[in-house]
This record gives C-alpha cells, sequence and structure tokens, in this order.
C-alpha cells in the first residue's frame, strides 16, 4: 500500500474520531437546524467562578462568610480561589470564543463593586474588571448576559435582616442596579436582577441549603420574596425611566422550577402537579407578567394561616401601586431546568407551619430515570419539552424563553463524559428543539451550565457540571476541555444537534 495513502488514511481516523459523536445519536433526536439567531452560550455565577474573594477592595458576601466561619463546604473546597476565573479573564474569553458560543452569562458580584453593600462605597477596581470582560466579550462578538444577584449579596446587608428587612434591601438593590446600568448599560442589551430567586429566598430563609440559612419557616420565604420582587420591580421601572431609551436592553428574572408532572392519573395528582409548578415558577412569573402571586398560592396561605391561628396570610400582600409596578416588569422569560419529579396530592390538614406544607405535595422521582452525581438530579429529558410548553400556555412566549441554564453532575474529573453530558445537553436540546418545531414556541436561547467546573456551593468541587475540567490542586487552575466541549462546540456552531440537519 501507498505510504501516502496509510498516513492519509490516519488522519482522517484521528480527526474524524474527534468530531464524530454519531456513537450517542439515536432516531429519536431532532435533526431540525435551531433557529438562526437562536443564542447558544454558557452561564455561570460570580462566587462559583470568581475567586478573588478579598481582592482588590471586594467587602465579603454571604457564602465568604459562611465560608470562613462554617463548616458547611467540603474542607478546602469554597469560592475563595475557586477556578481563579478573577485572573483568567483573557484565558476564558478564549476558551468561549473556542467553543463558538454566542452568549455568555455571568453574574457581578454585588460586594465586589460595593463593598458594603451600600452606593456611597463604590470600588472602582471592581468595576474595572467586569468593564474589562464585557469589553472582551464583546469583541469576540459574544453577548453579555448580566445577572446581579447570584445569591451573593453583600454580608453587612445580611446582618442587618438582607431580604428580610424591607427598608434596607430594596432601595439598596435599586442602587446598585442603577449603578450597573450606568456602567455597562450602554454595551449589556440582556440582564437578569435575580437569579433563581426560589433558591434564594426558600434555601436562604425557609428550608435551608442556600446562604445565609437564617430559617424562618412558613414566613422567610414569602417575606424575602415579598422584597426580592419589589426590589425587582423598582430595578425595571428605573431602567424604563432612565436607561430603556437610550440603551435599549431587555430585563428579566432568572427563575427556576423542574418540570412537575402526576404520579398517577388522578385529578388530585394532576392538581398538586400543577399547584407545585405554580408555587415554584408561577410564585415569581405571575408577580412579573401579570402584578401578583398565583391566585393558588394566595388562596392556600390565607386559609392555612387562619386555620394556623394568625389573624391575617403569611404571605404579604402587595398594594395596588406595587401591583402596577410589577405587572409586565420582564422583557423575556427564562427557566432554569435540570431535573423532574412526580407529584403525588397529600392531605394538608394539621401539618407543620411552612413553606413545604402549604405547597402540600409529595415529590418523587421514578428509580428508572438516570441518578446523576446531586441527589436532587435524575434525568428526563421530555420534562424539558413540557415545562416550556407549561410556561408558554400559562404566562405567553411573545417576548421569547431563554434556557438560561441546563446541566449534568458528575462526579470528580471525568474528561471522557460524551455518553453522559453529551448526551444529556443532546437529549434536553432536542426536546427544546421540539418544543420550538413542533409545539411553536418561541424559544430564543439556551445556556449550558457551565463552560469550566466551579464550586458547586456547599458541594464544593465533588459535584461538576462544566465541560472543561479544572485542576484545583494547581496553582494555574489548569483548564483541560472534556468530550462535552467537543460535542457544545459543534452544537453551537452548528446549531445542528446531528450529522446532517434540514430546517
Ligand atoms: C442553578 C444555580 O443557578 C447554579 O448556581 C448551580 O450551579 C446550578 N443550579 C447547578 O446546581
Amino acid at each position: 500500500m501507498d505510504f501516502r495513502l496509510v498516513i492519509i488514511f490516519f488522519i482522517a481516523l484521528t480527526t474524524s474520531r474527534a468530531d464524530d459523536f454519531s456513537s450517542i445519536y439515536s432516531d429519536d433526536v431532532s435533526n431540525k437546524y435551531f433557529p438562526e439567531n437562536f443564542l447558544f452560550g454558557y452561564a455561570s455565577a460570580a462566587y462559583q467562578y470568581e475567586g478573588a474573594w478579598d481582592e482588590d477592595g471586594k467587602g465579603p458576601s454571604v457564602w465568604d462568610w459562611d465560608a470562613h466561619n462554617t463548616n458547611w463546604f467540603p474542607v478546602g473546597q469554597n469560592g475563595d480561589i475557586g477556578p481563579d476565573g478573577y485572573h483568567k479573564t483573557d484565558e476564558d474569553v478564549g476558551i468561549l470564543k473556542a467553543q463558538g458560543v454566542q452568549a455568555y452569562r455571568f453574574s457581578i458580584a454585588w460586594s465586589r463593586v460595593l463593598p458594603t453593600g451600600l452606593i456611597d462605597n463604590i470600588n472602582q477596581k471592581g468595576l474595572d474588571y467586569y468593564k474589562d470582560l464585557i469589553a472582551k466579550l464583546k469583541a469576540n462578538n459574544i453577548e453579555p448576559l448580566v445577572t446581579m444577584h447570584h445569591w451573593d449579596i453583600p454580608r453587612v446587608l445580611e446582618e442587618q435582616g438582607g431580604f428580610l428587612n424591607t427598608s434596607l434591601i430594596v432601595p439598596a438593590f435599586v442602587d446598585y442596579a442603577t449603578l450597573l446600568f450606568k456602567t455597562y448599560g450602554n454595551d449589556v442589551k440582556y440582564w437578569a436582577t435575580f437569579n433563581e430567586p426560589k433558591q434564594t429566598c426558600a434555601g436562604g430563609y425557609e428550608w435551608g441549603g442556600i446562604s445565609p440559612q437564617n430559617l424562618h419557616p412558613g414566613f422567610g420565604a414569602y417575606l424575602c420574596s415579598y422584597n426580592l420582587l419589589k426590589a425587582h420591580a423598582k430595578a425595571y421601572r428605573v431602567y424604563d425611566e432612565q436607561f430603556r431609551a437610550s440603551q435599549n436592553g431587555f430585563i428579566s428574572m432568572v427563575i427556576d422550577t423542574p418540570w412537575i408532572e402526576p404520579a398517577t392519573d388522578s385529578a388530585l395528582d394532576a392538581e398538586a402537579a400543577e399547584r407545585n409548578l405554580q408555587f415554584f415558577y408561577g410564585w415569581w412569573a405571575n408577580p412579573i407578567v401579570n402584578g401578583d402571586y398565583p391566585e393558588i398560592m394566595k388562596e392556600r396561605v390565607r386559609e392555612r394561616s387562619l386555620r394556623e391561628g394568625y389573624n391575617r396570610s403569611r404571605l404579604p400582600s402587595f398594594t395596588d401601586e406595587e401591583k402596577q409596578e410589577l405587572k409586565g416588569s420582564y422583557d423575556y422569560l427564562t427557566i432554569n431546568m435540570y431535573t423532574s419529579n412526580l407529584a403525588t396530592y397529600i392531605n394538608d390538614v394539621d401539618n407543620a407551619v411552612n413553606f413545604a406544607n402549604d405547597i402540600s405535595v409529595l415529590l418523587t422521582q421514578p428509580a428508572d430515570w438516570e441518578q446523576t452525581a446531586a441527589d436532587w438530579f435524575r434525568v428526563y429529558p421530555p420534562g424539558a419539552r413540557r415545562v416550556i410548553n407549561w410556561i408558554r400556555d400559562r404566562f405567553g412566549d411573545e417576548k421569547g424563553i431563554i434556557v438560561t441554564e441546563n446541566g449534568y453532575t458528575d462526579f470528580g474529573n471525568n474528561l471522557q463524559d460524551l455518553d453522559t453530558r453529551g448526551r444529556y445537553h443532546m437529549n434536553y436540546l432536542s426536546n427544546i428543539n421540539d418544543a420550538i418545531h413542533v409545539d411553536g414556541v418561541n424559544v430564543t436561547g439556551y445556556m449550558a451550565w457551565s463552560f469550566i467546573n466551579d464550586v458547586e456551593w456547599y458541594a464544593g468541587w465533588i459535584v461538576n457540571l462544566g465541560h472543561y475540567y479544572v485542576d484545583f490542586d494547581s496553582p494555574a487552575r489548569t483548564r483541560t476541555p472534556k468530550e462535552s466541549a467537543a460535542y457544545y462546540r459543534k452544537i453551537a456552531t452548528t446549531k445542528c444537534l446531528v450529522d446532517s440537519c434540514v430546517n
């Protein structure tokens, strides 16, 4: 055989291997192109990504406080340094560019730009860091999508009650948001005021799991949400009044829920599934779309509160003026979605006073759904299509729906993840594609979580979601692509999940 032919054959074999994803394809994967202007991107968050927790004038956030005062993180695995993104803007923008994504969602650490949380103390170096990041993203044609609060309020604000202190948190957040519009608004088109407020409020102030874990069952989640929603609406109106005309951006809030479907055909389980979705997603979407909490939430919390002996609902109500301010305070809808649950109705009489019992639904996951590393997380791809349809049916899709997070958890350093993480993205995206092409839902973007392994909150880096492995033992925090990175690059650059697509 001609020696040159052998070499050509060898080159063809090795190059095609790297780009050959066919081992995970299956017949039911959509071969339709995603819409031409669909945004494929990555998402991340300041505490999980930046490190540099006390550098260049940054103040501590509630997570920094936890890292230094509790044993809630695995030893040595916190955001003090984390993946060290603060020092790696060039390298990481380079990765995003190489991945071919059109958007990058990241968050600003409130206490990096306002170390005490308040506007009278601006940290210029903190502002400069994000200015530089945004400029580099734009120079590489990557659209920034900026989250203002991803669970990390300045610790000093928390010491005064944080999200439970109406007269502190609402104006402080509005000042902070105004500063961000002023500083970055000419370059940032997509804003999100809060990330996963359900976690901030239920995890932070009701049932735990999210800093600051200042828990007041039955009251904490609701008071937090009342303040957070007011802060969101006011920030939105500031944008309307002072910045929209010149900056033309889009503002929303990043809302999460698992898909929830009835465990059986019974009417009660169907009622339970809908109720749970309303308590998780409608809790936030209904106020920003329609101006108030979902009816079912108001009814149930009030009815249970009276039964418990309180003379009014534990869910604080909005004034008419506040409802007006809230109504329509969004320019696109969002969904952070990872997993699904089955809902079973449970009798709610005489159980303890708390948010979970206000919902009174038993959530389970069938054993035949693949279990991932995080205990709450089993894989159910059809849930992606169904939750998107549910959002469209309840809240409309005229302004577009962006999947602001979706990703897969595994343990440790697994570079061979095409079969797991790669397949996960493919199957979830295939369902999202069906939601677009078969069901006609206006889904406009998808942000994978995340481009590199990071600090998965109190799970440190035991549980990972990145498309790049990070060597947390080396001072260089070296990034190495996993198989999933190659597959996601193919998706982001071709807008097609398989080898060839049709329109
Ligand atoms: C949603 C959160 O926004 C993000 O911070 C977290 O890492 C992912 N869920 C995965 O748990």
